[in-house]
């Protein structure tokens, strides 16, 4: 029997950070051997936040060099965009019902623009993942609603024009959630309150320093939450109890732990930056049997909707 597929994809819109990496990475890591693995970047997502067409070719770039450093096995990794498929889809829905996604309505009440592209992201998600017969989408919890999005858009087409989309699943760690970010908001590109996945060292410190501490309670949550993502919760209780208070000495123990975990994907990352031509052979290769699949589903839907 064939694997099942594994898909998820992060937009290129900024520097990864560890919310990218614990809430999306680290699943997907954890499982891609188990299923025949997807990893895109979502780089046409990104158009919704970047404008500059430097800047986001730099950050694909870059992002693909921060999923080999994390070990992705370049055979797996697949860049693609199939508008197409997300129009069809905008073609089923509602817009009260697109309306209703949390995302969205959040990025707006953060004065984002509220674009056409903005408000139909969830069904361009969808085609991305239904394409692929995708069964799990590793992805933090703020994107569980747009799995549902996805599953109800592939439901509506099945009911329509017959059985074609299988329904994905999200595979959402209990342990993550959601990583909060340094104003203990969730983690964000958009809301500059991140912990860079592969910042300096300087870069690191400095984000983990402006960690915003409340004075009320015994010890500072903001750190601690994200502390232990990087160390059991009982070896944390040790440490946090002898350091009552010197809340400098526990940004400095978190920083350590930081350094730990990522600086040896640091290197690597730095190994593959410095092979010029290795990034664009990896995305080329991936297109192509991402385009394989892609089309052979593309070309099922033109036939039962009455296209060609
Ligand atoms: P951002 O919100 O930083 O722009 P993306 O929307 O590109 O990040 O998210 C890429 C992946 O990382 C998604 O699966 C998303 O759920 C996950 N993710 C983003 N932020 C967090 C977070 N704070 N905690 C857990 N997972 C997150
Ligand atoms: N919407 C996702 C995010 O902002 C990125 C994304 C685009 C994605 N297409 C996807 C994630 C397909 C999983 C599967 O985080």
């Amino acid at each position: 029997m064939s694997k099942k597929r594994l898909f998820t994809g992060l937009q290129p819109s900024g520097a990864l950070h560890i919310g990218n990496y614990f809430g999306a990475l680290k699943p997907f890591m954890e499982q891609c051997e188990e299923y025949d693995s997807f990893l895109m970047v979502a780089d046409y997502h990104a158009l919704t936040t970047v404008r500059s067409p430097e800047e986001l070719r730099e950050n694909t770039h870059s992002v693909v060099l921060d999923y080999l450093a994390v070990g992705v096995d370049p055979e797996e990794v697949v860049l693609f965009r199939q508008s197409e498929m997300a129009w069809i889809f905008e073609c089923l829905v509602t817009v009260p019902f697109l309306q209703q996604a949390h995302s969205y309505k959040d990025k707006v009440a953060r004065g984002m623009e509220a674009t056409a592209g903005l408000f139909n992201y969830p069904m361009f998600m969808a085609a991305d993942i239904l394409l692929y017969d995708t069964a799990v989408v590793p992805v933090g919890k703020d994107q569980k609603q747009h799995i549902e999005y996805a599953r109800e858009a592939g439901t509506k087409f099945n009911n329509a024009y017959g059985d074609t989309f299988k329904m994905p699943e999200a595979l959402i760690l209990d342990s993550v959630e959601m990583v909060l970010g340094t104003d203990g908001q969730k983690m964000s590109k958009s809301y500059k309150n991140t912990i860079p996945l592969f910042g300096t060292k300087d870069e690191v410190s400095h984000a983990i320093m402006s960690i915003v501490t409340d004075s009320e309670g015994k010890r500072p949550e903001n750190v601690f939450a994200i502390h232990k993502l990087f160390r059991a919760e009982s070896e944390l209780d040790v440490l946090y109890e002898k350091n009552e208070g010197n809340y400098k000495a526990l940004k400095e123990a978190l920083i350590e732990d930081i350094e730990k975990l990522f600086s040896p994907m640091r290197d690597r990352r730095e190994k593959f930056a410095k092979d010029a031509g290795a990034v664009s052979d990896i995305l080329e290769k991936g297109a192509e049997r991402a385009r394989a699949i892609a089309g052979e589903k593309m070309r099922d839907v033109r036939k039962k909707i009455g296209i060609r």
